[in-house]
Formats: structure tokens, sequence, C-alpha cells
């Protein structure tokens, strides 16, 4: 996470961060909220010394304004930015391998639950549904190649909660990937990055 501006930014209560995350002076003019860069190409001023940002894909500093924020507010050390939910869920999925198995939130989001039975699942990546509110469903699930766990929670559509805490602790003992989508609460009154028992850690 960077904060150029501000290395205390971390410190500060929630409600400050919200209004302060550290980098919004733009260092370039000046400017005190992040300018809005529709550049998608960066100029190379020297060839042997490449600039910070080449290419608003890989880079851009609006986006990195706000991925630095976002990781701020989430207490996590990086955060990536994705035009929709669906596309940030899809890439986190190709941290799997074929052969790979995921256990799921039973009632996950229906564009997760598509992606999963029929795309991911031509790649053979294999899913297991579960009720994530009952612990011993989701040891049950565990499969010798299961890789990730995903919770959804509160899931959409029945709203079950499901216990962050005792889930992340159970997948770091069985060295799975833990993934959460965070749709309904933000990190305002839920933070899964501290629940998952690793404060500062992405
Ligand atoms: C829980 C959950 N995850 C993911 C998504 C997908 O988000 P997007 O529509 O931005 O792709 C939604 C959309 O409603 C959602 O409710």
């Amino acid at each position: 996470m960077t904060h150029p501006n501000d290395r205390h930014a971390g410190d500060r209560e929630f409600a400050t961060k919200l209004i302060h995350f550290g980098s919004e002076i733009d260092e370039a003019t000046g400017a005190s909220s992040v300018p809005i860069y529709q550049a998608s190409t960066f100029h190379h001023f020297d060839l042997e010394q490449p600039p910070k940002h080449d290419y608003s894909r890989s880079g851009n500093p609006t986006r990195e304004a706000l991925e630095s924020y976002i990781a701020l507010l989430e207490g996590g050390t990086r955060g990536f930015a994705f035009s929709s939910g669906m596309s940030a869920i899809s890439t986190a999925f190709l941290l799997l391998s074929a052969g790979d198995h995921v256990i799921v939130t039973e009632d996950v989001y229906g564009g997760t639950y598509r992606l999963l039975t029929t795309v991911l699942n031509r790649l053979a990546i294999e899913s297991t549904f579960v009720d994530m509110t009952d612990f011993e469903q989701v040891v049950a699930a565990r499969r010798p190649n299961t890789k990730a766990i995903f919770m959804e929670t509160p899931s959409n559509p029945t709203l079950k909660i499901t216990d962050i805490k005792r889930i992340a602790d159970w997948a770091r003992e069985q060295a799975l990937l833990t993934m959460l989508d965070n749709t309904f609460m933000t990190p305002y009154h839920q933070r899964p990055i501290e629940l998952g028992g690793r404060p500062g850690a992405a």
C-alpha cells in the first residue's frame, strides 16, 4: 500500500480515513483531490528509464489511488480495482488450475454460481456448494484437491451469515486460499482481512 504523502494514514480512525487516505494530493499539480487521468499511454522521456506508468491497463494514477484507498479501508496491503464484481471474482478464480476444487457458499450470487458451474467446470475446476453457516458441512466438503474456499457473507439472496474467522482459521490450517465476497457490508461493518487473522495482510 503506497501512501507517499502520509505514512500514518493507516493509524487513523475509519471516519478520518474516509476523508484522508494519504495520497489524495496530486504530486504533479497539487490538486487536493485525485485528478482523473484519462490517458491510455504515458510518455517515455528516457528509453533507459521507463516511467512509473506506461499504459493504463497495467497502471494508471487514478486507479492506483482508488486501489490504495480500498486497501487502506480494508486493512490490506494491496488493492486491485475491477470494472465489475464479476470481473474481480473471475480473476480471483484464475488463481486456480485445472484439477483444483473449491468449496463455495451454497446460495452464492447467481453470476458466481454460473461462472463455476458453466465455465470453470469446463476448465476442470470443481466446486462443492455447502451451507457455509454449518462448519461441519465445510469440513466434510474438503477433498485432497481442494485448493480454496469462497465465502459470500452475507450471502445473496438469503443473507446468511458465515463465521468468517472460524472458516478462515480452518482454511489456513488446511493451507487453502480464502476468498470472500463482501458485497453487502463494506469494510466499515465487516473486516474480512482482519477476521482472516492477518491484519495488514492481503
Ligand atoms: C454478492 C454479489 N457478488 C457479485 C456481484 C456481481 O457484481 P457485478 O454486477 O458488479 O458484476 C453481485 C451483484 O449484485 C453480488 O450481489
